[in-house]
């Protein structure tokens, strides 16, 4: 059975389908098979930095309304054999995805890949509350600033309340994704510090992805950065997120800091 993930975040434009696109190629990479599911419902991102747009036929919708069955909406990458999309639908009305509908595609969804990513729509509404109903995890994505992080806050709230697990008693896994992380301006002040945010959220660290152009133009030319330039620091942040995502222990570094968190924490005691 698939482990079922949410990227999720509050706040919108913090990096939630950059991150569903690049773990989940990092995944696949790895020679897991992959799903990454849009549940943006009418803005429809994923496909678009999927480099999947213009082969997309039947959506999420289709095949939770019963229109369309399930392998015929899924969209093996061009790229990469073990993973696929399910995209969303740009036009649809968004009170078409119904909790059953949901629950059915990702039990479906489940039985056929070992991970499923879901890309949460921002903000705090059914379609986000729908995207995170099923999942084993949570990956919480937020950028080192007050309004990111607060956003951030409210949604380990519903997290621990309106999903599967909580009702059932059981805490759902969240894990911290600290996104487009400027060293330059973190040292100036202007941004929140990592260790801040850790203390205000309070859940694991699974990756700090450094701000880099390379995101940009990876999702310029359709394609995952991690499958854009797999050397690039954002790639690397991504490859190292997905590590820790399949369960290894690695230490996080602070992009544009030669030291670890490790490092930087023995040092401050050394000094
Ligand atoms: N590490 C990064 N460095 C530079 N730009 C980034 C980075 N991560 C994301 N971006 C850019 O930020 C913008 C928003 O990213 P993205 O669409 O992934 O956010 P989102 O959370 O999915 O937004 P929404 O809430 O609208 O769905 C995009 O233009 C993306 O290219
Ligand atoms: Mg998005």
């Amino acid at each position: 059975m698939g482990k079922v993930i949410v990227v999720t975040s509050g706040k919108g434009g913090v990096g939630k389908t950059t991150s569903t696109a690049a773990l989940g190629a990092a995944l696949a990479q790895r020679n897991e098979k992959t799903v990454v599911v849009d549940f943006d419902v009418g803005l429809r991102n994923l496909d678009l930095v999927m480099g999947a747009e213009r082969r997309v036929v039947y959506d999420l919708i289709n095949v939770v309304q019963g229109d369309a069955k399930l392998p015929q909406a899924l969209i093996r990458d061009k790229r990469l054999e073990t993973l696929f999309l399910l995209p969303a639908s740009q036009t649809r009305d968004k009170d078409a995805l119904t909790t059953e509908g949901v629950e059915r595609v990702v039990n479906d969804l489940r039985r056929h890949f070992d991970w499923i990513i879901c890309d949460s729509p921002a903000g705090i509404e059914r379609g986000a509350t729908l995207a995170m109903r099923h999942a084993d995890m949570a990956v919480v994505v937020t950028n080192p600033e007050v309004s990111s992080v607060r956003d951030s806050d409210r949604i380990i709230g519903l997290l621990d309340s309106k999903t599967e697990k909580a009702e059932r008693g059981e805490r759902i896994e969240k894990h911290l994704l600290l996104t487009r992380y400027d060293a330059t301006r973190a040292e100036r002040g202007d941004m929140l510090k990592v260790d801040d945010v850790l203390e205000i959220l309070s859940i694991p660290l699974l990756g700090i992805i450094p701000e880099s152009m390379d995101v940009l133009r990876a999702s310029n030319i359709g394609a995952p950065v991690t499958l854009a330039d797999s050397r690039s620091a954002p790639a690397m942040a991504y490859f190292d997120a997905a590590r820790r995502l399949a369960g290894e222990t690695l230490p996080v570094t602070i992009p544009g800091e030669k030291r670890g968190l490790f490092g930087k924490i023995f040092g401050r005691r050394a000094a």
